[in-house]
């Protein structure tokens, strides 16, 4: 793409991609890393119901339990520990759960069977692996789509792959948000905000899809400021254990985080 093409000028398609470019994070960070990139630690997303009975019922699973038979069968991509279907039990007699990470998935059958689930881990990445898997009722997909390239071809084989309904939640703002200013003084660069929610609709609209959306600003809550916390945060600046007291004294600093978690759905196609 020219860069003097003016953002305004693309698609919207074209816009995400180049919004998902523009997060990458520079080769000069990547090459000066202590520690090589991590993936996501699954005890992170681990599935936790007394936690979840705290909060309000998210417009994403409801619009999902609206549109899911008794027993029915849910395809969650991106599933991570579960957090992102198991909540739809006992409605949801299978869940499908598909991500390139194994750690994730073994934490998510786990977690199924405790809920009752039965589950079937899918290893791979959307939509590569679509061929290898049937529709289901409900197709489900949280924060997933952020470092999504193709995103039509995402969002279109999350389409052809739900009989009923897809539902998609994404934030107001890119993961981890509210730590931009520890890049700035890090590494002396600026993070590149991007409305994800505002330009995820644009995209399904772009690709003909009948897409609804309803937000919802989730209690201000502040995250504990453990010793795993200021790791998993030090591990996304791409900086070494020698930062961890200026990181811990900035997350202890930090207010309550207001977060706006965003539901957009449309028919299936399967
Ligand atoms: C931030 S976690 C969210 C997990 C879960 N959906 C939740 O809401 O708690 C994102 C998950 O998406 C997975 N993921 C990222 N890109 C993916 C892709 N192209 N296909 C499938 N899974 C993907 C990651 O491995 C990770 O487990």
């Amino acid at each position: 793409m020219t860069t003097n093409i003016r953002r305004h000028d693309l698609g919207a398609a074209d816009r995400w991609r180049q919004s998902v470019l523009d997060r990458a994070v520079p080769q000069s960070i990547l090459d000066a890393a202590p520690e090589p990139q991590a993936l996501l630690e699954p005890e992170m997303f681990r599935w936790r119901p007394e936690q979840d009975a705290q909060q309000p019922v998210r417009p994403s699973r409801r619009r999902a339990l609206e549109a899911l038979p008794e027993g029915g069968t849910v395809l969650d991509v991106g599933v991570g520990g579960g957090a992102s279907s198991l909540g739809l039990a006992p409605k949801a007699g299978t869940i499908v759960g598909v991500d390139p990470h194994p750690g994730m998935l073994e934490q998510f059958e786990v977690s199924a069977r405790e809920c009752g689930v039965v589950p079937r881990p899918v290893l791979g990445s959307w939509p590569e692996v679509a061929v290898e898997v049937e529709p289901a009722d409900v197709a489900v997909c949280h924060h997933a789509v952020y470092g999504v390239e193709q995103i039509e071809d995402f969002l279109l084989a999350l389409t052809s792959h739900a009989r009923r309904r897809v539902v998609l939640e994404v934030s107001e703002h890119p993961p981890l948000f509210g730590i931009h200013p520890l890049w700035r003084s890090f590494h002396g660069t600026e993070r590149p905000d991007w409305l994800v929610a505002d330009e995820a609709f644009a995209v399904l609209e772009e690709l003909g899809l009948d897409v609804e959306r309803e937000d919802v600003c989730l209690p201000l809550t502040k995250r504990e400021v453990t010793a795993e916390f200021v790791a998993f945060v030090r591990r996304r600046l791409h900086v070494g254990p020698g930062r961890d007291p200026e990181i811990e004294q900035f997350l202890r600093a930090l207010p309550a985080q207001p977060h706006t978690a965003v539901a957009l759905w449309w028919p299936g196609a399967a």
